[in-house]
């Protein structure tokens, strides 16, 4: 491949996206307060057809404050499935609460028989995650929180768009989540929006909300930066070794907002800049990029489509979707050659380690133990984790690109 392919490296970036962070970082009258935090606020509702929704500056602050708005609280605990960020499993520490993973189904999603089980007096809640945009059994999982009186929190990070059942994905829940972070379906490099279903949560998370400062104009100034970054230096360099040596180097400093995840997430601890509001800045970017999410999620399909047409056995999804329409933020496989996949497509400037592999609370390098975690407890998500690689879909892969990588893929899956 001529340019570097990676799903991690902020692929929904376009130059109107790009041209339009560098107006913005010189317009800090716009950085904080403006109308567009409330114009995304509503489109959000109206389009997806959810409760009242509040931004935020990331996907776990909108958590976050949907635990702090339940009461959530040393002693409780909450279900969430094996095979997470470590971003949905910190603000569950940061509130006391013990979170307790289900293990999997082969789709990626909770697996929805193994939760009852797990439900104990203290148990709150149960977060629902739409793994890589294919929807889960929300429906089933709807009705045991019914029946024990849980809260239903739908993750809806990876499934933008989404829909179960003839529902956008966010409709379900008593409360759902979303997020505009770098890989995401949409990116304002950070951000997140939370969309309250049930009403007797309202007036709670609308405090919470006001009482929730904006994060500092350095942090705003930092992500209006990155697309631009991104586009005219890392990305170019990428395609270098001492280019991708450099990027390590800042991505380990974290400088440049490069990380998604910082390194005291790994141990268990949410950094004070979340919890913050979504700033003006980011809400323009996420409303740029709002206006091409059917766009974005049409081409993503499409590309699954030719992915599932080189290598369907070993691709994690059905082809028949049944209830669904998803929207495929990535295409995982699972084969034994997942790492030898990985190392071979660098040579194509393809770069595949999105860092969901080798361990159940993922990055890899979180300490699992500080999750709550113990070996043994979500066996077939052990067992994915180790084999688990994901193709990208998102709007700089082309049609052509895609056929290229599957076809290189395939040959890689089969070699003896
Ligand atoms: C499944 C899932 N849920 C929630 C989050 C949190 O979103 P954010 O990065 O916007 O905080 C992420 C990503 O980090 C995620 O992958």
């Amino acid at each position: 491949m001529k340019k570097v392919i990676s799903s991690i490296l902020s692929p929904n970036f376009e130059k109107d996206d790009v041209s339009l962070s560098l107006k913005l970082v010189f317009s800090p009258g716009r950085w904080k307060k403006g109308l567009e935090i409330q114009e995304m606020e509503r489109t959000f509702k109206e389009k997806f057809n959810l409760g009242d929704c509040f931004s935020f500056n990331s996907g776990r602050s909108c958590l976050l404050a949907i635990l702090q708005a339940m009461n959530i609280k040393k002693g409780d605990e909450v279900i969430i499935q094996g095979f997470t960020c470590n971003a949905v499993v910190n603000p569950i520490i940061k509130t006391g609460a013990r979170p307790v993973f289900v293990d999997l189904k082969s789709d990626l999603n909770i697996d929805e028989k193994k939760i009852e089980e797990k439900i104990s007096p203290r148990t709150k809640a149960v977060i629902v995650q739409h793994t890589f945009g294919w929807p889960a059994e929300i429906g089933a999982v709807k009705g045991i929180c019914q029946r024990n009186n849980l809260y239903l929190i739908e993750d809806c990070a990876h499934s933008l768009g989404a829909e179960y059942d003839g529902k956008y994905c966010g409709s379900f829940g008593d409360v759902s989540f979303f997020s505009f972070g770098k890989d995401k379906i949409i990116s304002s490099v950070f951000g997140g929006m939370l969309a309250v279903n049930n009403r007797n949560l309202l007036n709670r998370i609308k405090e919470i909300y006001e009482n929730s400062p904006f994060p500092s104009s350095f942090w705003i100034f930092e992500q209006l930066i990155y697309p631009f970054l991104m586009e005219y230096v890392f990305l170019p360099l990428f395609r270098f070794r001492p280019g991708r040596i450099f990027w390590s180097m800042m991505f380990e400093l974290n400088a440049f907002s490069l990380r998604s995840v910082t390194k005291e997430e790994n141990q268990g601890i949410l950094p004070s800049s979340f919890g913050k509001k979504l700033p003006n800045a980011l809400a323009c970017l996420a409303l740029n990029q709002l206006n091409k999410l059917e766009k974005f999620n049409e081409h993503r399909r499409k590309i699954a489509w030719i992915y599932f047409k080189e290598l369907k056995d070993v691709a994690v999804f059905s082809e028949d979707f049944g209830k669904r329409k998803p929207v495929f933020m990535r295409f995982p496989l699972v084969s034994d050659k997942s790492a030898l996949i990985i190392s071979e497509m660098r040579k194509f400037n393809v770069f595949l380690n999105d860092g969901w592999r080798e361990t159940i609370i993922v990055p890899p390098k979180t300490v699992q133990e500080k999750m709550g975690y113990e070996k043994g407890e979500c066996r077939l998500a052990e067992k994915i984790s180790k084999n688990i690689v994901s193709l990208p879909t998102h709007i700089r892969v082309s049609f052509e690109e895609a056929k290229e990588i599957a076809s290189i893929v395939k040959s890689l899956v089969n070699k003896r």
